[in-house]
């Protein structure tokens, strides 16, 4: 064992790293010499054969020669690692147009809600809140809405085992609300609302309804007249008119159906208000008494309530000829409200 062999080890090794062209080759050649049988490994062991007075130097070279070899492997690994990371970016074309992210945008249908509650915010309505999943009593009775009611039939209304049903309408609220709080109250309830109905373009057997009720001192059908009046205005236009036409609900006295004026035609007769002028929008009136009854309210109080399909004004304000593109989310319809 001579310094010369050291050195003849040393100059193979690092000639053997710096000709080391990937991480494999170079992994090997670690391998080769500072491997747990490699070369400087080996000579390592043979100290052991070394005279005592040799010991020393020959320990100083071999410390020299794996400190070394190291250094040889790391300089070399970050080497490949550099031209591997240039390579890389070479395949780049910096000059290529960037992937945009895609934006997302609120649906059209909440987009409208939003500014519905907004508007009715605006004027000191609070919002309230419901089930889907209500009880006949909710739904129909306390509605004054007798057994015998086609709405209460089975082939009309999603009914479950035990009797509780998914709700007709939101007209429900109408009736949480008054048994959670006494009056005055004055409150607007968006929800989803069920019926067995056939899917085609103006029906969907889950739609949103628009509920309101105010029931306070001096309340009368001319204050349910300027409120829609108003809300209509902020919708479509300030030269929008309402007006009523008498009607029947169960839990209204008098009962209207409410039209707004054509906001398109503006009154002249076009294809959306099928040549009348007017659009029918929603059922409304002056809340029964017999309503007030079933809750425990007096009944000689006085409010109105309204209700109204909210995709049926998507419909109407944005000219769509079918309810079901509200809901299939095919994004060439959807971006056309981003
Ligand atoms: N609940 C009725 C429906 O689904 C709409 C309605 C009419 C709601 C008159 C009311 C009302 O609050 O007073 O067709």
């Amino acid at each position: 064992m001579s310094p010369d062999t050291i050195a003849a080890i040393q100059s193979r090794a690092l000639a053997e790293i710096a000709a080391a062209s990937d991480a494999v080759a170079l992994a090997a050649a670690r391998i080769r010499y500072l491997g747990k049988q490699g070369e400087v490994t080996a000579l390592g062991e043979a100290m052991r054969n070394i005279s005592k007075e040799d010991r020393p130097a020959f320990g100083k070279l071999l410390n020299e020669l794996r400190a070394g070899v190291t250094d040889a492997l790391v300089s070399r690994e970050s080497a490949l690692e550099a031209a591997r990371d240039e390579a890389a970016l070479a395949a780049v074309d910096v000059t290529l147009p960037p992937v945009r992210p895609m934006r997302g945008s609120i649906h059209p249908l909440t987009q409208l809600l939003n500014r519905a509650v907004k508007i009715f915010r605006g004027m000191g309505f609070a919002m309230a809140e419901g089930p889907d999943i209500e009880t006949e009593w909710h739904c129909f009775d306390a509605l004054n809405t007798p057994a015998d009611h086609p709405a209460r039939n089975e082939l009309d209304t999603f009914y479950l085992p035990d009797g509780r049903l998914l709700r007709s309408h939101t007209s429900t609220v109408q009736i949480r609300a008054m048994c959670e709080q006494a009056p005055p109250l004055r409150i607007i309830a968006p929800g989803a609302a069920y019926r067995r109905d056939e899917t085609d373009a103006t029906h969907l057997a889950q739609f949103t309804q628009m509920e309101g009720l105010c029931v306070a001192p001096g309340i009368s059908l001319a204050d349910l007249k300027g409120t829609l009046e108003f809300f209509f205005c902020e919708l479509f236009g300030d030269d929008t008119e309402t007006r009523f036409r008498p009607h029947f609900f169960p839990f209204t006295e008098p009962s209207v159906e409410v039209d707004f004026s054509c906001h398109i035609c503006k009154g002249k007769g076009c294809r959306i208000c099928k040549q009348s002028g007017w659009i029918e929008i929603m059922g409304a009136g002056m809340v029964d008494p017999r309503v007030y009854a079933k809750i425990g309210y007096p009944e000689d109080l006085y409010g109105y309530a309204f209700g109204m399909g909210v995709e049926r004004i998507a419909m109407i304000k944005h000219g769509i000829t079918d309810l079901r593109h509200l809901y299939t989310n095919d994004l060439r319809f959807l971006a056309q409200f981003a």
